[in-house]
């Protein structure tokens, strides 16, 4: 968290510091000695700057505080406070407050009433910067500067996310399909940023991330458009899913197409289904047709023979069905002799 002092920074910076501020000769030795490199040390009332080790994670169009902050000396006055926050690389003048008030006249274009430091706050040693409605072209390393009777600087990195929205996944062609025909997956995510890592998983969620080709383009604004295509064989009830991650915010959003019926040209499956219906159908009918033909057949044949029996009052080759009850008693009478 604690910035570095003038010694950890450049060794003859220190070194001439320290031989310039430390009053004794023999303390003045040590300062040699330090330019030599031999020594390492923090000058006592060196003044401390604090600022977040870890880069700043700001949403973007949010407000971000960038955390800066010092000891003060017990008697220090707000008129003998210098802040300056510049970005670290083109120094840049993000803002500045000195004499007790913000001096914002070399204030860089872009951040006119978008900056802000933290009044109440000032006397305890924070000069923490507020940055309102973020913009991606804030990212970067911002430092930090203080003068009260030390001066100290140090700097803080912005990093700016935005999540994906939701993909929009679809199949182009999207209609008239036949199992084995070629076709696009497209998957659609909008306004991220940093760029996405974009993977492509089937219903058994294996990854299937080959033959995709993906383009990310930057609007106006800085956010990322994000365009996979996954190039696949059409096969019935396959399901394809684009999972869009924003590695920043660790965010992931997905969304999936299955190939029904709707999509294709003849669907396969109802097809067979139809066929094989169609084929026991008529199965059933053959043999409908056929028992019942036996049957007729059969009962015409029972009642000549019937018609015979009494006609010529024969027994014993009677009937062997059941299907004239009405001459049961004489048919059973049969029956039973027969199987004694
Ligand atoms: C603050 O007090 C110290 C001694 O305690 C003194 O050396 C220094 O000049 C004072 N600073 C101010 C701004 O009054
Ligand atoms: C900043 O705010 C002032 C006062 O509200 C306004 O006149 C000025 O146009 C604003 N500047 C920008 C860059 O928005
Ligand atoms: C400085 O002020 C900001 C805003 O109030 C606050 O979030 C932060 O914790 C303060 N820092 C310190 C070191 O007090
Ligand atoms: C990628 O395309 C090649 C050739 O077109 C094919 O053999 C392979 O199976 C495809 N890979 C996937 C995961 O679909
Ligand atoms: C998925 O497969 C692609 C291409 O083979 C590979 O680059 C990627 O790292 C894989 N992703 C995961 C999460 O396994």
């Amino acid at each position: 968290m604690r910035d570095k002092t003038p010694c950890e920074k450049d060794t003859w910076d220190c070194a001439c510091f320290c031989f310039l501020t430390q009053p004794l000769l023999i303390s003045r030795m040590f300062c040699l000695l330090l330019a030599l490199g031999l020594l390492e040390f923090s000058l006592a009332g060196a003044m401390e700057i604090w600022v977040p080790h870890e880069p700043v994670v700001a949403l973007f169009g949010q407000d971000a505080t960038l955390h800066c902050s010092f000891s003060p000396e017990a008697n220090f006055s707000l008129n003998d406070l210098s802040i300056i926050w510049q970005l670290t690389d083109t120094k840049r003048l993000v803002h500045s407050f000195f004499s007790g008030q913000d001096q914002l006249a070399d204030q860089g274009g872009g951040y006119a009433n978008r900056t802000a430091l933290f009044y109440d706050q000032l006397a305890l040693g924070n000069v923490s910067l507020l940055l309102r409605r973020v913009e991606i072209s804030d990212e970067g390393s911002f430092t930090c500067f203080v003068r009260v009777q030390d001066y100290s600087s140090a700097a803080v990195t912005l990093q700016v996310a935005a999540p994906y929205s939701k993909p929009n996944v679809n199949l182009e062609p999207n209609k008239d399909l036949k199992p084995g025909d070629l076709a696009s997956v497209t998957c659609h995510a909008s306004r991220g940023y940093p760029e996405a890592s974009i993977l492509w998983q089937d219903s058994q969620g294996s990854n299937i991330t080959e033959n995709v080709t993906t383009s990310q383009v930057a609007n106006e604004e800085g956010l990322f458009d994000v365009h996979s295509v996954l190039q696949v064989l059409v096969e019935p009830s396959h399901t394809y899913s684009c999972l869009v991650r924003n590695p920043l915010l660790q965010q992931e959003t997905q969304a999936s197409v299955t190939i029904t019926g709707q999509h294709l040209a003849f669907p396969a499956v109802a097809l067979w289904v139809t066929v094989g219906l169609a084929v026991c159908v008529v199965g059933l009918l053959a043999v409908l047709v056929y028992v019942c033909q036996k049957k007729i057949r059969q009962s015409c044949e029972e009642e000549e023979e019937n018609a015979r029996t009494e006609g010529q009052d024969e027994e014993g080759e009677g009937p062997k069905t059941a299907l004239q009850p009405l001459k049961s008693v004489e048919s059973k009478d049969d029956d039973e002799q027969e199987v004694d």
